[in-house]
């Protein structure tokens, strides 16, 4: 039973051993699992070297990357430009001595800079009324030298060099990404970060994506689609994908859109705040940064009437009023991508969800057994549903309802897994994630 696999304490939900894997570390996101997560299910499944395996929310590309180590045929559908990119550049094969030339080719136009466009933009940079501001003048303008100078490296050496271009400019922002927005940093005034910090921090990468690519080659095949996966999925093979991998987003309200904005504007992938609108609609409606279509569907299982009654009870106490709905409009997505998942997988497929439990006003919503009784309304067998790690409610999941004791609550996280095929004698019973968290 995959169970107490999973109590053995590993952190199969956290970016943690990324930060030091090869590729991985070119771009490790906070939202990212384990490669770990996906040699469990792969040992788990009955999938064979060369089968197609998928996530449709791939993220900065954890599972393509790892398939790709192991020699398995991957598709990696990400909505967000930034992360596509970041997740098709770690899959570059590209020859290490390429890359040191492209990198050697493009230094001299990072220590002179150019005027970038985004200096007027927002908090790009600092403005005469500005208090607060993403990058200082000379990190924007080494960044966007080596930009436009690597207009003229062909090959995949192209992408890597971008990558780390990014990556020099994030070392070097006023701002971290910190899961649902970006903070600033400690004293940031003080230590100003300038050109000779970048060319450090773009030196340091280039040195260790050279490292892994002479490491590290890829074996498998990859391909990444940057896309909306309710619209992607129906576009494959029927009966093509022998194991899915995947962990969407979460039904806490994050916009990814906003987390890495500043990379996707770096990347040139958007201009405005209108094309930035453009990536939030093409997004699953786990937040209310934009105005997404009303729901229809609202025929989900027991468990999301009794979360719907509940939520009905507490109508003024959100601090969005839109939260109902936009919980109904998760679930939508996610009926959706579970059924378009089903029409592509083999006979024995399986999905592995990994996701979150929420609460809003005081009220728990069960995500991953509402998306296992969903699973089995579009045709998928329950197999188990494992509790992760434990989670503490953020201050926003218990905001109080006026006059109301609100305990925060514990949320877990839980891998939601679900089969084609019907459970044979003897295999795992589904299991209540509640249960096994006492
Ligand atoms: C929890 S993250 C996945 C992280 C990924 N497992 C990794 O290892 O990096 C969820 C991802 O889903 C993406 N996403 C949201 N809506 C999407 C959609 N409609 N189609 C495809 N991707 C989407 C987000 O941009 C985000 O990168």
């Amino acid at each position: 039973m995959l169970i107490e696999q999973f109590a053995s304490g590993d952190s199969y939900s956290t970016p943690d051993s990324l930060y030091s894997l090869p590729r991985h570390r070119w771009y490790v996101i906070k939202e990212a699992f384990s490669p770990e997560l996906f040699n469990l299910a792969i040992s788990t499944s009955s999938t064979a070297k060369g089968d197609l395996v998928i996530d449709p929310f791939c993220g900065s590309g954890t599972l393509p990357l790892t398939s790709s180590f192991l020699g398995y045929r991957s598709i990696g559908v990400e909505v967000n430009p930034f992360l596509a990119f970041v997740a098709r550049t770690k899959l570059s094969v590209c020859n290490p001595q390429s890359l040191e030339r492209a990198a050697l080719s493009i230094l001299p136009s990072i220590r002179c800079g150019t005027p970038s466009p985004l200096e007027g933009l927002s908090t790009f940079c600092r403005r005469r009324e500005s208090d607060k501001w993403l990058f200082n003048r000379s990190v924007l303008r080494s960044f966007e030298g080596g930009w436009q100078a690597s207009e003229s490296v062909s090959g995949p050496a192209k992408n890597i060099v971008r990558l780390m271009l990014v990556r020099a400019a994030m070392e070097n922002c006023n701002a971290v990404a910190d899961g649902k927005c970006l903070r600033y940093r400690k004293e940031w005034k003080d230590n100003p970060y300038g050109r000779q910090d970048f060319l450090d921090s773009f030196d340091s990468w280039v040195v260790k994506a050279r490292d892994d690519l002479k490491d590290l080659p890829i074996h498998g095949s990859a391909s990444i689609i940057n896309g909306d996966a309710r619209k992607v999925l129906s576009s494959l093979k029927p009966k093509c994908v022998s194991l899915c991998v995947t962990s969407p987003p979460y039904l806490n309200s994050f916009d990814y859109s906003d987390v890495y904005r500043p990379e996707t504007f770096l990347i040139k992938a958007v201009h405005s705040n209108k094309d930035l609108r453009k990536v939030r609609l093409a997004s699953v409606r786990s937040h209310v940064q934009v105005k997404w279509p009303k729901p229809k569907l609202n025929r989900f299982g027991s468990l999301y009437n009794q979360t719907r009654k509940q939520l009905a009870t507490k109508e003024g106490g959100f601090w969005d009023p839109r939260i109902p709905q936009m919980v109904q409009a998760y679930f939508e997505d996610m009926h959706g991508v579970l059924k378009d998942l089903l029409a592509v997988s083999s006979k024995k497929s399986r999905v592995w969800l990994i996701v979150s439990t929420s609460a809003y006003a005081g009220v728990e919503i069960p995500v991953d057994m509402i998306l296992a009784q969903i699973g089995e309304r579009v045709g998928w067998f329950l197999q188990e549903i494992a509790t992760l790690r434990d989670l503490r409610a953020s201050g926003q999941h218990a905001i109080r309802v006026p006059g109301e004791d609100v305990q925060p609550f514990h949320l877990r996280e839980s891998a939601v897994i679900l089969s084609a095929e019907p459970l044979r004698k003897g295999s795992t019973k589904p299991r209540d994630a509640r249960s096994s968290n006492q």
